[in-house]
């Protein structure tokens, strides 16, 4: 089996994975910047801008990557060509015009996610994750300067935490943030905003040469041919799908959560965007990646391990249980393990649902047994009225969970 190129799957292998939600295929981005376009590449317009007039944010770049993003005097500041396009009034544009002393532009492709925008045939690897203020599934993208530069504090206390989490964890680190200051000090939140440089080797580096197999393009049909047998089934081959999926997919995840959660106080958000297999050439999956470091802080639990929160800013920072319960539940049992459970009991006799669930309940007891403490008892998810900045308020289905106790 020939599994196709990353890029190729992140943009041609989803078809009809969007139906989690009412929201789920929604965008505001035009055709040409889609991931499913035909188009190849467009044009990511950069502007060189003194370094001295931004806010600059990083977690161990490396050389190579800051060589060409950063310098003493000078920073490059991305801008997604729709919103120069369609903002040309936004503040922030305006000053990106007035400050920069030259322009380039660099080819990128868009990844699933639309405002993340892969860097073609540039070494290292990387990403630009923009500022993309169009609604796609449920929110519009904005990079707001404290969501940025909380991503670069997580990479950072991420990266120096690593030995915590056991070999199967690696993750994407987002290794630059550059960002325009606030223009408007009496706004009720920040609304300055910029771009993020998201390093696209999976940390830690290892050795040999693996592909990267995206979540969703599992059981996600292919664009072009919609008969092409899932992923899922090609990897599971000859196995045994319980045991395929249960130990290479789900108890990993579960475990990486619950670290993460128990170490750090992040809830990860692994729906089948954010969560990347590392298959070997033997098409073993031999870690999970996880891209995405815009993730909720339980600031109970950091406090109950006594870890500090001085490298924090405010962003996302929480102190209740039910966006634990929206990740956990349904980001990552609803949206994603669901969808797997369903291929396998299209393709497979003599499988039920119950076989997935109760190893992973079971599983998430085990290794959490202070679960009750952080986690609601019912399932919660998003209401569909919003707040003053538009941000959706949680509410509880009164369901039971499925996939833990
Ligand atoms: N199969 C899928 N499941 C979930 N989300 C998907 C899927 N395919 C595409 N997406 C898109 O991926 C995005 C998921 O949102 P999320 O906040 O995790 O990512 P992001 O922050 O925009 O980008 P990135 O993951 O690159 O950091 C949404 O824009 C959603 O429409
Ligand atoms: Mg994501």
């Amino acid at each position: 089996m020939q599994i196709p190129s990353l890029i190729y799957l992140e943009r041609y292998r989803n078809e009809g994975t969007r139906t989690y939600s009412s929201h789920a295929a929604t965008t505001e981005a035009r055709e040409d910047y889609r991931p499913d376009s035909n188009r190849d590449r467009f044009d990511l317009p950069l502007f060189a801008v003194p370094r001295e007039q931004m806010l600059v944010y990083t977690a161990n770049p490396s050389a190579d990557l800051s060589a060409v993003y950063l310098d003493d005097d000078k920073a490059m500041f991305a801008i997604h060509p729709q919103v120069l396009d369609a903002c040309p009034q936004d503040p922030y544009v305006q000053r990106t015009l007035n400050l920069c002393t030259g322009r380039g532009s660099l080819p990128v492709t868009p990844s699933s996610s639309t405002r993340t925008l892969f860097a073609v045939d540039r070494q290292p690897p990387h990403a630009l994750k923009v500022h993309f203020p169009f609604r796609v599934s449920r929110y519009d993208r904005r990079m707001r300067h404290e969501v940025l530069e909380q991503a670069i504090n997580v990479s950072r206390e991420l990266e120096a935490g690593i030995g915590l989490l056991d070999p199967r964890f690696a993750f994407l680190r987002e290794v630059i943030a550059v960002c325009h200051p606030n223009l408007d000090v009496g706004s009720a939140r920040e609304e300055n905003w910029g771009c993020l440089i998201r390093d696209m080797r999976p940390f830690p580096a290892t050795r040999g040469s693996t592909r990267l197999v995206p979540g969703f393009a599992l059981y996600g049909r292919d664009f072009y041919d919609p008969e092409t047998p899932f992923l899922l089934t090609d990897l599971i081959g000859d196995g045994d799908p319980l045991l395929f999926v249960l130990e290479n997919i789900m108890l990993p995840i579960i475990h990486h959560w619950v670290a993460c959660f128990l170490h750090f106080g992040y809830l990860l958000e692994p729906h089948g965007q954010n969560v990347i297999f590392e298959v070997r050439k033997d098409n073993l999956i031999s870690r999970i990646v996880h891209r995405d470091l815009s993730v909720g802080i339980d600031m109970r639990r950091r406090r109950d391990i006594g870890l500090s929160d001085s490298q924090l800013n405010g962003y996302n920072r929480m102190e209740h249980d039910k966006f634990h319960s929206i990740v956990y539940d349904r980001f990552m049992g609803s949206h994603f393990f669901d969808r797997l459970v369903d291929v396998c009991l299209d393709h497979y006799e003599g499988l039920c649902r119950e076989d997935f669930t109760r190893p992973c309940k079971e599983a998430f007891a085990s290794i959490f047994p202070e679960h009750r403490k952080y986690f609601p008892a019912t399932v919660w998810y998003f209401s569909e009225s919003r707040d003053r900045f538009n941000k959706p308020f949680y509410e509880d289905t009164g369901l039971a969970p499925d996939w833990r106790p």
